[in-house]
């Protein structure tokens, strides 16, 4: 970071001379495309950022229809929105992620595109969507911005599909502070987005003034201090994730010993990034006795009860179901967005009612780990226990 602030040159184009060949952005692009096994990474602002270009780039616009969970983050369904496409919530299952089955029922003619989303750092069924994107022929874009250095048999996540996002803000594995990508192996959609992120430049030679614009785009760029950021974290990737992998392990096996409690699915359990453990418990009731428990004693940060958070899932989207955005939607959109009712998602409230995702730290010692888990089977156990008194 030092060397940026040397040459003082924190824009990741142009200023080819003053920056002292210095290319924080470019190296970071090349470090991740080379860990992950992919042809091409564009570096943009966020991840919110990098799912409008990777849209944009993959040409999904007005009137097209993207399917996505119904549990993910609300950028999944702003970024379809700012494209002028149609989010089309489908049920999530024991995956945390996108159903196969739900997302079948929700294609249309104008479908365009499916968006599973690897949530709390571990992947959806990707293998029977493919089929699916394959039978319909269309768009597979990844939303692994929660999930960088998570795979699936064998493949990074955000490198199976057509294209993949990943977010480095704050609290992600890998942070800039903020910042997002988008990795392809298809050269025209890399091209595109390299372009859309500035404005349309064609970066085809070393005067940004006298550059050709072949289409509009916008400023999502990240800057190299940004960068450089990210740079440092890439290199510590897989120290983070054996440590996640470790932590999460310890946890499990506590939690393991009560047999009400089940865990999440996980399509390919070694891909797993581990920076969560989701678990469930048998009904909605004991799940907000153990949520109640451990917030009245003061300890519920890093244990996420999703049902009731405003950010990730649908039954708390209101804004959303209302259409309250500062400016007009297109017809189509306003259409698609009235069809959504508080309950259109049985099969995931039963599923998320019950769960409970609880975040792997990375600086836990072995005791800490434990003694985390020993709380939540206490607090378990006496919900238990007064669920036996009062049925
Ligand atoms: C699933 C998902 N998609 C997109 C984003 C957006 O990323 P950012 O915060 O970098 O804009 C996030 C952020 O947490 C996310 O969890």
């Amino acid at each position: 970071m030092n060397d940026v602030l040397e040459t003082g040159i924190l824009m990741r184009y142009g200023f080819d001379g003053p920056r002292k060949g210095i290319w924080k952005s470019k190296e970071l692009e090349e470090a991740i495309s080379r860990k992950l096994g992919c042809q091409y990474t564009q570096l943009v602002s966020s991840g919110t950022s990098a799912l409008t270009t990777a849209l944009t780039a993959l040409g999904i616009g007005a009137g097209d229809e993207v399917i996505m969970p119904c549990f993910t983050f609300v950028a999944s369904f702003e970024s379809v929105l700012s494209v002028g496409a149609i989010p089309v919530l489908a049920e999530v299952d024991e995956t945390l992620t996108l159903q196969p089955e739900s997302v079948r029922q929700a294609i249309t003619p104008r479908t365009k595109c499916i968006m599973p989303v690897h949530m709390c750092g571990a992947m959806a069924d990707l293998d029977a969507l493919m089929d699916i994107a394959r039978e319909h022929d269309l768009i597979l874009l990844e939303d692994a911005c929660q999930s960088f250095g998570a795979k699936y048999k064998g493949k990074f996540l955000g490198t199976i599909g057509h294209a993949g996002t990943f977010s480095f803000d704050f609290v992600k594995t890998v942070t800039c502070a903020e910042g997002g990508g988008i990795v392809t192996n298809n050269e025209d959609i890399y091209q595109k987005c390299d372009g859309f992120s500035d404005h349309g430049h064609d970066h085809k030679g070393v005067d940004r003034g006298a550059d050709l614009h072949p289409f509009i785009g916008y400023n999502y760029r990240i800057s190299e201090l940004h960068a450089a950021i990210g740079l440092a974290q890439v290199r510590k990737l897989d120290q983070f994730l054996a440590i996640q992998q470790k932590n999460h392990g310890q946890l499990k096996a506590v939690l393991s010993k009560i047999p009400e409690i089940s865990f999440r699915k996980i399509p390919d359990p070694s891909g797993d990034s581990c920076t969560f453990l989701s678990w469930f418990l048998p009904t909605e009731e004991l799940t907000r006795a153990v949520i109640a428990d451990l917030k009245q004693q003061g300890i519920l940060a890093g244990n996420f009860y999703w049902f009731d958070n405003n950010w990730h899932y649908f039954r708390k989207w209101d804004h959303l179901r209302q259409a309250a955005t500062l400016n007009n939607l297109n017809e189509l959109q306003r259409q698609g967005l009235q069809n959504l009712s508080p309950d259109s998602f049985p099969v995931s409230d039963a599923i998320m009612s019950r769960c409970v995702s609880t975040a792997i730290g990375l600086l836990w010692t072995e005791e800490q780990t434990q003694e985390k888990g020993s709380t939540i089977v206490a607090a378990v156990k006496k919900a238990l226990a007064g669920s036996r008194v009062t049925s």
